[in-house]
């Protein structure tokens, strides 16, 4: 019964296909047909800057199984560069990864890293680290150097504030996001290739994440994201925007919040019918030594692992499970390169399983189950 979808929509560069509904929950799962890849949803994409995820190769990505990584305008944009990438034939063919690509519009990494930046009507302005130079990005320069990169889903630049401001800053935001949007539809020269989706803004606030959702529905895109959370809020402001978020938006196209990539916050936004989600957390942590697992997480680095000679998780069947203990992984927590690439490898295992079971649990209609056992294991309280 999977062939015959319950809701679909037919884009250009995108098809997307709902192929089972929970009963209860606003859960999905779905097929998603890309220029480059058929993904399935709900699904994690881990993140990548200069073309690479942080210890690991393309190849090994593809054998656990990853549908879609992220890469970074902004780093992309300055290291190789569009002519080099238009040279090389787009991102795609320079770092050897033939499945989905999605690259973010660079002004929220920007504010992020760069406590420079400056906003302004024209775009973000901010000093090239490079040679301490003012350069503005605007957003027709992202969506000119997204179509350099060739990636299958590109970002529109938005003006971000943190989720704790407060006061007329959010607003002000959440309108010049629409019109930054608006310039780059406009400046998308390739719409039958690649797809641009634009991102819900508007704070915490009910009444402007409403009228920015609506907004953004009447450009009728391929797909949406829901942008400026998971940025220290707490956790009922979080859940209420995307749920407010995923009522507006169309039920027949892809919805994706961005930077949300803890297990728990994947299991309820799935519920809320969030299709897609990034995050550096899972390989960021890894560098630290800090293995993931259904109860939270393990610090490798403690001296109780110093002799403990089971697998991070014995259940788990990446290659490091496999291979080394946590023994092992305790000595050479030190040894930065090897550490940092096995736990890599099972964090980005462990993420892409608790997808699956997620997916799984959706076909099989008993998701309210699933996150019921799910909550149980990693906080210990029946819910
Ligand atoms: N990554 C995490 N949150 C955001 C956001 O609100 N906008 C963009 N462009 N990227 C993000
Ligand atoms: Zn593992």
């Amino acid at each position: 019964h999977l062939d015959t979808p319950l809701e679909s929509s037919v884009s250009p560069a995108l098809k997307f296909e709902v192929l089972a509904k929970c009963s209860t929950t606003k859960a999905r799962a779905s097929r998603m047909h890309l220029p480059h890849y058929t993904a399935h949803t709900p699904m994690f994409m881990p993140v990548g800057t200069m073309g690479t995820i942080k210890g690991i190769t393309p190849g090994q990505l593809e054998t656990l199984d990853c549908h879609v990584i992220l890469g970074n305008t902004y780093h992309l944009g300055s290291q190789p560069g569009p002519e080099l990438l238009e040279k090389a034939g787009g991102l795609h063919k320079f770092m050897a990864w033939d499945r989905g690509l999605l690259t973010d519009s660079g002004g929220f990494q920007m504010v992020s890293l760069l406590k420079l930046a400056n906003i302004t009507e024209e775009g973000v302005e901010f000093e090239n680290p490079h040679n301490g130079k003012m350069m503005m990005l605007t957003p027709e320069m992202s969506i000119g150097l997204q179509n350099s990169i060739g990636a299958d889903i590109m970002m529109q630049l938005d003006d971000v504030v943190s989720s704790l401001t407060t006061g007329p800053r959010v607003e002000e935001a959440m309108w010049r996001s629409l019109r930054w949007l608006d310039r780059g539809i406009k400046a998308h020269k390739r719409p039958s290739e690649q797809n641009l989706f634009p991102i819900v803004q508007g704070g915490l606030d009910e009444r402007l994440r409403t009228i920015s959702a609506q907004e953004l529905i009447k450009r009728e895109s391929p797909g949406y994201a829901i942008g400026g959370l998971s940025g220290g809020e707490a956790k009922g402001s979080f859940w209420r925007m995307v749920n407010l978020s995923t009522d507006i938006l169309p039920t027949n196209k892809p919805r994706y919040c961005m930077g949300v990539g803890y297990a728990e916050d994947l299991v309820v936004c799935s519920a809320l019918g969030v299709d897609m989600y990034d995050c550096v957390f899972p390989t960021r942590t890894a560098r630290f030594g800090n293995a993931l697992v259904r109860t939270g997480s393990l610090a490798l680095r403690q001296g109780k692992y110093r002799d403990d000679f089971t697998p991070i998780d014995s259940e788990c069947d990446c290659s490091t499970c496999k291979q080394f203990t946590r023994a092992y992984l305790y000595t050479s927590v030190t040894k930065e390169t090897t550490n940092c690439h096995l736990i890599t490898v099972h964090n980005i295992a462990f993420q892409m399983r608790l997808m699956r079971d997620i997916r799984t649990a959706i076909v099989e209609d008993r998701y309210p189950q699933f996150i019921r056992s799910f909550m149980k294991t990693r906080f210990g309280k029946t819910v």
